[in-house]
Formats: structure tokens, sequence, C-alpha cells
């Protein structure tokens, strides 16, 4: 059933490498592409060296202060501009926390506004989650104390503070977290930072002609999410990163705001998962696609002994489902777009190797009958007095396309009022994000099953507090890559989540659950739970 559901899309991909391959090469077609091309700056060719942001150890009992404040950046070489980030950079240090440690981290925030922040992935308790806390005002500071006890993986943290988390990532307040732990020590998968692990931070932007990546929250942003012309790895257009000769592992993080990138190596050669979200696998997972939604992670090997070809990432068949959305989103998602060029080069041996088993992970219940079940659907759903607005404006085929937003009627400039007022509200079972609302109470230490359902459109779902392991997508067993610990799920249609709830969250500080599309995320597709 898997092959079924990839060949569609692995079709486009070949046939989108060929085109690719043709417009650079026969200049009758490349002139096709030209108006096109005019429209965004053209990133120099791949030559600059991928920047491997500074990776801090976060000590047991120590307090590391985390400063986000203006910083200056260039994502195109020679090009700055004024971004946001942690401690001067575009973005923030890479933070390594060891299981079984509990470090302090210090928030300060020399922003002009309100800020907060969020350990995407991390287990701790709802005070120190971040995800409601309101924005910490300019000029104060937040503790939160890390209290790490969960399998090795690759996480995040980012701003969260609610109506402005698109912007705020955009902008650079966002970091990648390794947690390591006793399975990750004794592996020998490629560790060196910076040589042969790597992070890439996958993001997509809008550059001006002046470098400066441009975000304009108009309503079609609003539903549809915002799609850059250009992407971005670790903050700078189209990079070279300098690999040894060998197995190289890289940690993958989509920490754009809408995207779905879906990787794969140039000449399609094959490539071994390790980790998920939240955790290894239980054994590597070979592939040559793999796709990952806003919010998610995914750690791979790659083998470079026999010299390197570039990591791209393909159309994304998620915008995809009706023309009208085409028509709305840039000409860069129809090819295939390189996202970082490779130089393998001998370097020295490493006792590295590709392992036959990674971790323990527990088996899936055989029946799950008697499990706590809570269904969540996701919606873009038509808001009778934006549409009436809508109306005024003249959008009038707006509304009649509205009566039912159920797949074909989604898309086309018919989403939006031309005032930028969205037409459609985003709610969670029927209600947008209400701060101090609380939608579910869980029992500490329950297992339930969530079953996200999402009748209009893909939306990456993602859940603070908790991990969990993926039963079914769309009534099939999962797709190879969301076979392990998880903390966020792209669910196209319908997906069965296996949670189980270890940390508390109360009241004053709820857990969130929302989608990880993060135009989606502040327009309200987000509800709050307790554990307790
Ligand atoms: Cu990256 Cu509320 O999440
Ligand atoms: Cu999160
Ligand atoms: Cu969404």
């Amino acid at each position: 059933m898997i092959e079924t559901r990839l060949r569609p899309s692995r079709r486009a991909l070949l046939a989108g490498v060929a085109l690719g391959l043709l417009a650079s090469a026969v200049p009758a077609l490349a002139a096709k592409k030209k108006k096109a091309a005019e429209r965004r700056a053209e990133p120099a060719a791949a030559g600059r060296t991928l920047p491997i942001p500074r990776l801090v150890d976060l000590e047991d009992g120590a307090t590391f202060e985390l400063v986000a404040e203006p910083a200056t950046h260039a994502f195109v070489e020679g090009k700055p501009v004024d971004v946001v980030g942690y401690g001067g950079t575009y973005m923030g240090p890479v933070l390594r926390l060891r299981r079984g440690t509990e470090p302090t981290v210090r928030l300060v925030n020399r922003l002009d506004r309100p800020t907060n922040l969020h350990w995407h992935g991390l287990l701790v308790p709802g005070r120190f989650d971040g995800g409601t806390q309101p924005g910490i005002a300019p000029g104060a500071t937040w503790e939160a104390r890390l209290t790490v006890d969960q399998p090795a993986a690759t996480l995040w943290y980012h701003a969260h503070v609610h109506g402005r988390t698109a912007q705020d990532v955009h902008d650079g307040l966002a970091g990648m977290m390794i947690v390591e732990d006793d399975t990750s020590a004794r592996s020998r998968l490629p560790a060196t930072w910076g040589v042969d692990d790597l992070p890439l931070i996958l993001q997509d932007r809008d550059l001006d002609a002046s470098g400066r990546p441009i975000y304009v929250k108009t309503a079609a942003i609003v539903e549809h999410g915002f799609h850059g012309r250009q992407m971005v790895v670790n903050g700078v257009v189209d990079p070279i990163a300098k690999v040894p000769q060998r197995l190289v592992r890289l940690r993958l993080l989509n920490a754009s705001g809408s995207r779905n990138f879906r990787l794969f190596f140039e000449d399609q050669r094959p490539f071994r998962q390790i980790a998920t979200d939240a955790g290894f696998l239980d054994a590597p997972v070979e592939l040559t696609l793999l796709v990952l939604a806003p919010g998610e992670r995914a750690e791979i090997l790659i083998d470079f002994t026999e010299g390197a070809v570039p990591l791209m990432t393909g159309p994304d068949e998620h915008e995809h489902r009706t023309g009208a959305q085409i028509a709305l989103l840039p000409d860069v998602i129809d090819r295939p777009v390189r996202l970082v060029a490779f130089e393998a080069t001998p370097g020295k041996e490493e006792n590295t190797t590709l392992p036959d088993r990674l971790a323990d992970l527990p088996p899936l219940p055989r029946s799950t009958g008697d499990i706590k079940r809570r269904r969540f659907e996701l919606r873009m759903q038509a808001d009778p007095a934006s549409v009436a607005m809508a109306m005024v404006a003249g959008h009038d085929h707006a509304a009649m396309s509205h009566g039912s937003m159920s797949h074909g009627a989604i898309g086309g400039d018919g989403m939006a009022a031309g005032d930028g007022t969205p037409t459609a509200r985003l709610t969670i079972n029927g209600k947008s994000f209400e701060m101090g609302r609380i939608d579910e109470k869980v029992t500490l230490g329950a297992t339930e099953i969530w079953e996200i359902v999402c009748p209009d459109m893909a939306h990456p779902f993602h859940l603070h507090g908790a991990h969990f392991r993926v039963l079914s997508e769309d009534g099939e067993a999962p797709k190879l890559w969301n076979r392990g610990w998880k903390d966020t799920i792209l669910v196209d249609n319908s997906a069965e989540l296996l949670v189980t709830f270890t940390r508390t969250a109360g009241i004053d500080a709820p857990f969130v659950y929302h989608c990880h599309v993060l135009e989606h995320e502040d327009g309200g597709m987000m509800g709050t739970f307790t554990v307790a």
C-alpha cells in the first residue's frame, strides 16, 4: 500500500528532475523559465561554506543564558541584513543536553517586544514548557529548569508567542537542541560535530534584491502558509558543506513555517534514517525519499565513500491539492531545488559504522479496543462575518465557494478578502484557540489514542509535553519514516497516535496541541490540555 501511495509523487519527482536538467541545458526552455527566474534573486552558485551553529553543552545544575536580541546576518553572501536570534546570531547555538542532568536556561529578552521560549520535543512540565507562557517583557528574564529524562534525539527551541510565532521564527528566534544518552554514547554513529555529524536547519525565505527576507502576512499566507522562493540551510542560500569521504550523519530539522521538504539525494542514492523526531528507530531504515513537515526532525546516515552529491528537495505534493493553490505558490516548488552541495575529501579514518540495531522501541499494542480515544478535527471553516466582508469587498464568488470548505473548495483568491482579512476560521474540533480555556484534561501516566482528522488539507499536528508512536495513517501502516518516537506528524486525512503522558501541566500553564504550519497555529488551530 505504501508503494502505491508513493508512486504519483515519485513520478512527479523524476519528471521534475528531468525538467530541471533540460532547463539548464536547452536555451529555449531556459528562456521560458526566465520570467519566473527574474522575479527572484538568483542564488549564487554553491560555494559558500555551510555555517555550523555553535555547539553548547549544558552542564548539570548550571545556568545557561540565552539572549534574544537583534543581530546582523547575510542569507546571501555579502548582503548583511537585520535579523533577530539568540546570542547575536541569526537563530541560536545548538544546545546539547545529557539525559539525567538538570540544567537551567535563562532567557533574557533584549528585543523591543515580548518573547518566550518553547522546547519543542523536550519533555518538561507545563510551567517550563514555554508554550503558553505569556511573553516576557523587553528587559525581563525567564528561567526554565530542564529535567532531561528522555532518549537521545534532535530537538529544537523556538519562540511561541501566540499570534506571532510565524513571524518570530521567520525572523530568527529558533535553534536546534540535542539530547544524548547512554545509547547514543555507546553507538559508533558519526558524532564529530560539524565534521561527520552535521545539523541542517531547513527553511524557505523570500529574499529581495538586497538579501532581506520579506514576510508580509497576507490572508492567503494565513490560510495556505508562507512559502519562500529560496531555500535556506543554516541561514544561508545554496551552501556547500565539506565532508569526509565516509559515512556522514545529517540532523535534519524543518524550521520553516509551512513548507514540507521532500528530501532526496540528486542521484537518488539510498540513505538510512536512524532517528525520528524524538529518538532512534529500532534499526536503520533505507529510504530514497524522506518527507519532513514543519517542526519535524530526522537523522539520516549518508554514505559519501564513493563521492558526494547534493541534497535536494522536490515539489511539495501536499501543496498541490487544487489548481488554485498552485497558482498562489511560487514556481520554485514545481521543480527540485538543491538544498546543500557536499564536497567529499578523504579525511582521517574514523571508527564509525552503520549499526544493525539502534535502540529498543517498545512493541505497539496488539489490540487497542480498551484504550481511551480522543478525536481532533483540524478544519479551515468559513467564517460568516469575514465572508460577508469579502462580499462587500466584491469577492462574492468567495462566499459561494466557502459554502462548503471541503477538499475542492479550498484555494484561489476566494480564500481571502482583498484587505487581507481571512475568510476562514482555523479550528480544532470547531474551536479556535483561546488563552485560558482548557480543552482537554488528561490523566498523568495515561496512554491514549489521539485520532487526528484533517478533511481539508494536510496539517502537521504537534503536541507539547508528550511523545507518541504512529499506529496508522489513513487506516494503513505508518509511512516508513514515521515508525519511531514522534512529536509532530503530517496528517493527510487521518492518523492514529498512541500517546503517553508523563509530564504535568496545570491550568495556569497547560500544554498545547496545534498545527505546526505556524500561520495556522497563530490563526487559532491550537488547543490546550492539562495533565494531572
Ligand atoms: Cu514547535 Cu508548539 O511548537
Ligand atoms: Cu512543541
Ligand atoms: Cu495547518
